[in-house]
Formats: structure tokens, sequence, C-alpha cells
């Protein structure tokens, strides 16, 4: 025991800074928090990526049909098949879609959920407005959100015009993990 005591107060060498315990803890404390932070960041990276290739897997463009079809200053219901259709999703994989013809080749396609719980929103010239059946939830003619529970706007798709077709980019349908 005598000499336990007395290797505790041995002078350090020289160059060697004194270890206080309160720095030890706090070391410890250091890299328990890097090693929360990487168990907590990785699934999250993780998740991210997988997103960015996902979906770049699971899109195409698909045609809507001849741009005449979209007259200007309207907003007319237009469907597409989901190129990823499985053989079992049947006519789940006939997708909907609002499209608003502003002026030449300037075009708004929506998808038809509601961004709140995404039940079918409907487009009602009249007023100019998408109306949401299952809230209240209400949009202006461009998307963008007008009243009730919906926490933003529409999403919209991407869209190109090629040889005087309009064709969307689609398949997977957009969600609240997407900004656009
Ligand atoms: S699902 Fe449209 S307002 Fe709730």
């Amino acid at each position: 025991m005598a000499e336990e005591h007395e290797h505790e107060h041995e002078p350090l060498p020289e160059g060697v800074p004194p270890v206080s315990r309160r720095g030890i803890l706090f070391n410890l404390g250091l890299g328990m928090n890097v090693i929360a932070a990487s168990l907590i960041g990785i699934p999250i990276i993780g998740y991210v990526l997988s997103a960015v290739f996902k979906e770049k897997a699971q899109q195409a463009w698909i045609p809507l049909g001849r741009i005449d079809q979209f007259p200007e200053g309207q907003t007319r219901l237009a469907t597409y098949t989901n190129p990823f259709r499985r053989p079992w999703d049947g006519f789940v994989a006939d997708i909907p879609c609002w499209v608003r013809h502003i002026e030449n080749d300037n075009f708004q396609i929506f998808a038809i959920n509601c961004a709140h719980l995404g039940c079918p929103v409907r487009w009602f010239p009249q007023s100019g407005l998408f109306m949401c059946p299952c809230h209240g939830g209400v949009y202006y003619e461009d998307g963008s959100r007008a009243s009730g529970p919906p926490p933003r706007g529409l999403y919209e798709y991407e869209y190109r015009i090629r040889n005087g077709h309009l064709e969307v980019r689609g398949g997977e349908t957009p969600n609240l993990s997407e900004s656009v």
C-alpha cells in the first residue's frame, strides 16, 4: 500500500503535462459525443444519399400529350402511366396530374395529391382555386397554398416540350421530403 501511495506522487518526467481528473473526464465526454454524433449522423447521411440515388433511378420523361390539348390560360387534368409499374399495381400505376398552360411554352404541372395528407385536389375554374375535399385545404392557380392545413403549395413536376408534345418527369410521386 505504502509503495502505491509513493507512485501517486512521483514527479512526472520533464515535458509531460500533468493530467487532471477533470481533464480525463472532459476528454472522455468529448469522445462519447463524437461517437454519438457518428451514430446519429451516419444513418442520416445514408438516408439523404439513398433518397438522391433512388430519385434518379425512379424518374423518367413521360409524354402527356400534344401541347394543343392544353389550351393557354386553362388548367386540365391529365394522366400518365408510371413507367416503373409492377405487375400488381393495376390502375394505381395511372397517375393523374393537373396541367396548367400559362402561355407559350410556360406550363405548370401539379401532383394531384394535397400536400397535407394526400387527398386528390380538384380544380375549380370559376374561382381559380384548387380545393381539397378532405380537410378544406385551398391552393391558388399557381399551386401556392391559399389556406387550410397544407404546410406548403402543391408539388410540381418538371416538364419539357419535345416535338410539340408535353412531357412530364414522373415516376415516383413527390412527397414532403422533397423541396419541389
Ligand atoms: S388532405 Fe388536403 S387538407 Fe388534408
